[in-house]
């Protein structure tokens, strides 16, 4: 089976590894791909922002199966473009992957669709957001939220007015180019966060879902969340204070409806659907929706899953997804990111690391191979990732394996997990303060 996996980093290099652990015999291009995925397959040089050229690449190559990673080559409409040529695509349409590339149609699909979210405000204009945040009634911080892709950056947390309109001011005069001249205001919401997988398949005929673990990230730069944000520090999954019934809430109001608004509003879905959900005192609320896997979550989810991954994505692609537990092990699994000195600001790159033979699995996200040693080259470097009977078991596996893999100046925290692990310990639930 030839695959060809869209992306580079430590959630390609996750789904690699699992996809060539399947047990039909798995042909991979990575495109653009790193060195360390070049040691699973081929590499091929596309731009994953221009359809064409991966249209054109697989008219020429045939795969029996695409697999996006990140989500800008979903908006770009690579999957549209790729589906045409009637091939198999894991990853949405461009129509359904504004989920994550519109704020303000994601906010307008979970109000649509009566999904519980914050209260919000889409502006276009400069004087009727001043307007807004001057007579702001929701409490701080204001989230304020370009409304396209930014990197990652594009949503902020104001802790005063003169902040919010900096920030605003900042985003209408382009900050972010188009993507941040249409702002989401919303109110704070309070609680516990946590990413949900959602395998999604979905067009006129039939709608079905699969759901996958839910995980928790850690932004923060430093131990106890403190620091600037991050992509993802370290994630952990399941959540061993998170109960049947907790699971089953969330099905219901969150992930049941999306997936019947999907069909409503006539939108096609074929792929991964991250929801960021923060567990507030009036229970499960929708933050977001990724149209991707997470990274870090995914390492973590591939230690998880007990299926044939190949088999899978190809199942859902072909939009013959059917409706069930997916099968895991009965673990929990730990990604702990390893990053650059200067991260998250910058990254020092070139650094030489070492790499001992730890008794878990090693991921490269930001890495590059030069005459043989492995050289830092992005800010998260690489992922710790093993999955042991109980939470406990699995974080000392990876302190046991953090002197093996080290470098100058590499940053790394070492609560991944840790609140979780206090929490469920003291006999508290997702209801209980966080
Ligand atoms: P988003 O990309 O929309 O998930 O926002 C990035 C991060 O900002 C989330 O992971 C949350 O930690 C935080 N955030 C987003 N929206 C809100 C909100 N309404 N209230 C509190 N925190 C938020
Ligand atoms: N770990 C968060 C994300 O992938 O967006």
């Amino acid at each position: 089976m030839k695959i060809l996996l869209l992306g580079s980093g430590g959630r390609e290099h996750a789904l690699a590894l699992k996809l060539k652990a399947s047990a039909q015999l798995v042909d991979l291009v990575a495109a653009p791909g790193s060195d360390a995925l070049a040691e699973l397959g081929d590499r091929a040089a596309l731009d994953l922002e221009d359809p064409a050229s991966v249209a054109a690449w697989c008219a020429a190559n045939h795969p029996d199966l695409v697999v996006a990673g990140p989500e800008v080559p979903l908006v770009a409409g690579v999957a549209d473009a790729v589906r045409s040529l009637g091939i198999p695509v894991f990853g949405h349409d461009a129509a359904t992957a504004r989920l994550e590339g519109s704020k303000a149609f994601a906010k307008a699909f979970m109000q649509r669709h009566h999904i519980p979210c914050a209260a919000s405000h889409t502006i276009t204009e400069l004087a009727a957001g001043e307007a807004l945040i001057r007579t702001w009634s929701y409490g701080f911080p204001i989230v304020l939220k370009a409304d396209g892709l930014a990197a990652g950056k594009g949503v902020v947390l104001a802790m005063s007015e003169a902040e919010a309109l900096a920030t605003f001011r900042a985003f209408m005069a382009g900050q972010f180019g188009e993507a941040s001249k249409t702002v989401v205001f919303e109110a704070p919401l309070v609680g516990m966060e946590l990413s949900l997988h959602v395998l999604v398949d979905v067009d006129a005929e039939h709608a079905t879902y699969a759901l996958l673990p839910a995980c928790q990230d850690h932004k923060r730069i430093f131990d106890g969340d403190q620091g600037p944000n991050t992509g993802g520090m370290g994630a952990f999954g399941p959540l061993p204070f998170l109960r049947a019934e907790d699971i089953e809430l969330m099905r219901t109001t969150l992930v049941e409806p999306t997936v019947l608004g999907l069909q409503k509003d006539g939108l096609m879905a074929r792929g991964v659907l991250f929801l960021g959900v923060m567990w507030t005192a009036s229970g499960p609320e929708l933050l977001e929706y990724n149209v991707r896997f997470g990274d870090p979550e995914t390492q973590v989810l591939m230690q998880l899953l007990d299926e044939d991954l190949a088999a899978l994505l190809l199942e859902v692609a072909e939009g013959r997804l059917v409706a069930r537990d997916l099968k895991l092990k009965p673990h929990t699994a730990i990604a702990v990111v390893l990053a650059a000195e200067g991260y998250p600001e910058g990254a020092k790159k070139g650094v030489s690391i070492t790499i001992g033979s730890p008794a878990v699995t090693v991921i490269h996200a930001g890495t590059r191979k030069q005459a043989g040693q492995w050289l830092t080259n992005g800010g998260r470097v690489l992922n710790l990732a093993t999955s042991a009977p109980d939470l406990a078991t699995a974080r000392a596996a990876i302190e046991a394996a953090l002197p093996q893999v080290n470098w100058p100046g590499r940053q790394v925290r070492r609560d991944i997990g840790l609140k979780a692990l206090k929490h469920a310990q003291a006999g508290k639930t997702v209801q209980d303060p966080w």
